[in-house]
C-alpha cells in the first residue's frame, strides 16, 4: 500500500478506482492528516477494510467491489481465484451486509459473464465495481431527499458515529440527510458524540462537517442522555451497518443507548441507510454477527496504554437497536415505519 501527497484542499474522494490501483482517503489519520493509500492488489484492499482505512457500511462495500475487480486484473485463472478472493475479502469484517452484498454482486455478474474472454469478463468486472460506487452516489442523495423533511427546523440533530461521506463514495446516509436539510435552507445544528473506542465523531463527523460550514459540536458518548432531555435536540440521525427483517438495527456500539434515550425524552430516532443495508434473511436483529474488534482500540490513546497492564477488555464494535426505539427507516426509495416487517419488505421489492 502506497501512501501518496498530504492534500490540503477542500473536495476529497472517499474511494476512487484509478489506473494505479484503488484509492482511499486513509481514515485512520484524519483529521490530523489527509494522506490517501493506493491499494494494488485484492490483499491489500482486504487489509484496508480490516483496519478501517476505510470504514462504514456502503463505503466498505463500494471497496470490496473494487478489491473483485483488482483482484480479477491480476487473475490469469479466475475460475480458480474468484473464490478465493471474494473469500478473503468476506472475512475482514462481519457486521456490515453491505459487504457481502457487494461480493455477492460481483461473484453473479462474474457467473453471467464468465464464458466470455478473460479480458472482456475482467472489464465487465471493473465496469460493475465502478457502478456501485456509482449508484452509491445517487442513493446518497435520494436518501437526503427522502430525510431532510423529517428534520425539524431550529433545532439540533444529534447523530451518532460517522455515516457521512467518509462512509460512502457520496454525502452520506444520514449526514447526508442533514447536508440535505441544511440545503432545504433549515436552520440546524449537529450534535456529533465522539463514539469511542474508535472517535469516528471526534475525527471523522466533525472534520467532515466542519469542513461544509455545517455549526458542529462534539460531545462525549455519555452527555447524550442529557442534552436529549434538555429539549434542544429535535430529532436524532443515524447510519446503520445490518438492518433485520423486522427493522431491528446494528450499528456502531453506543447506538441502543442513544435510540432509548431519545424515546424516553420523546426525541424521534431516524435510521439512514440504503436498501443495500437490508438483510431480509435474518427475522430479527438477534441473528446479526457483531464483530469483536482488538482490545488496544479501548486501552490505547494513539499507541500510549491508558489502562493496566493484563486488564479484560470487551470491544464489540456494533450493538443492535430493537425496532421499537425508531421513528423510521430513511432509504432511496422512501421512509420505512412500523411494522417495519411489511413496510421494509414493501421498499426491498420496489426496485
Ligand atoms: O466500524 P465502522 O466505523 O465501520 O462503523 C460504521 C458505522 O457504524 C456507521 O454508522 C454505519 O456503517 C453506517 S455508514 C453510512
Amino acid at each position: 500500500m502506497t501512501n501518496t501527497a498530504v492534500l490540503t484542499q477542500h473536495t476529497f474522494e472517499t474511494i476512487e478506482w484509478t489506473p494505479d490501483g484503488v484509492v482511499m482517503i486513509d481514515q485512520t489519520r484524519l483529521p490530523r492528516e489527509t494522506v490517501f493509500v493506493t491499494c494494488r492488489d485484492y490483499i491489500e484492499v482486504a487489509d484496508a477494510i480490516r483496519n478501517m482505512i476505510i470504514r462504514g457500511a456502503p463505503a466498505i462495500g463500494v471497496a470490496a467491489a473494487m478489491g473483485v475487480a483488482i483482484g480479477a486484473l491480476q487473475s490469469d485463472n479466475l475460475d480458480a481465484d474468484m473464490p478465493v478472493i471474494c473469500e478473503t475479502l468476506a472475512k475482514t469484517r462481519p457486521t456490515a451486509v453491505n459487504l457481502f452484498w457487494a461480493i455477492d454482486r460481483m461473484k453473479s455478474v462474474y457467473a453471467s459473464v464468465r464464458h466470455l474472454s478473460l479480458d472482456q469478463v475482467r472489464e465487465r468486472l471493473v465496469t460493475e465495481a465502478q457502478k456501485v460506487r456509482d449508484e452509491d452516489i445517487a442513493i446518497n442523495e435520494s436518501i437526503g431527499r427522502h430525510g431532510a423533511p423529517l428534520v425539524p427546523d431550529g433545532k439540533t440533530v444529534l447523530t451518532h458515529c460517522n455515516a457521512g461521506a467518509l462512509a460512502t463514495a457520496g454525502f452520506g446516509t444520514a449526514l447526508g440527510v442533514i447536508r440535505a436539510a441544511v440545503q432545504a435552507g433549515k436552520k440546524i445544528d449537529v450534535f456529533a458524540d465522539e463514539t469511542r473506542p474508535f472517535l469516528q465523531g471526534t475525527r471523522l463527523t466533525a472534520w467532515e462537517l466542519q469542513r461544509d460550514g455545517i455549526e458542529t459540536t462534539i460531545i462525549t458518548d455519555n452527555m447524550a442522555g442529557h442534552f436529549l432531555k434538555s429539549g434542544r435536540i429535535g430529532c436524532v440521525v443515524v447510519g446503520a451497518d445490518r438492518i433485520a427483517a423486522n427493522g431491528d438495527v446494528a450499528n456502531k456500539i453506543g447506538t441502543y443507548s442513544v435510540a432509548v434515550l431519545a424515546k424516553e425524552n420523546h426525541v424521534p430516532f431516524y435510521v439512514a441507510a440504503p436498501i443495500s443495508t437490508l438483510d431480509l434473511t435474518l427475522s430479527s436483529g438477534d441473528q446479526i454477527p457483531i464483530e469483536e474488534r482488538a482490545a488496544k482500540e479501548v486501552t490505547e490513546v494513539r499507541g500510549i496504554s491508558i489502562a493496566p497492564e493484563g486488564i479484560k477488555v470487551a470491544n464489540p464494535a456494533f450493538d443492535v437497536t430493537p425496532n421499537r426505539y425508531i421513528s423510521g427507516i430513511i432509504t432511496e426509495r422512501g421512509v420505512a415505519t412500523a411494522p417495519y416487517t411489511e413496510s421494509l419488505r414493501r421498499l426491498a421489492k420496489n426496485a
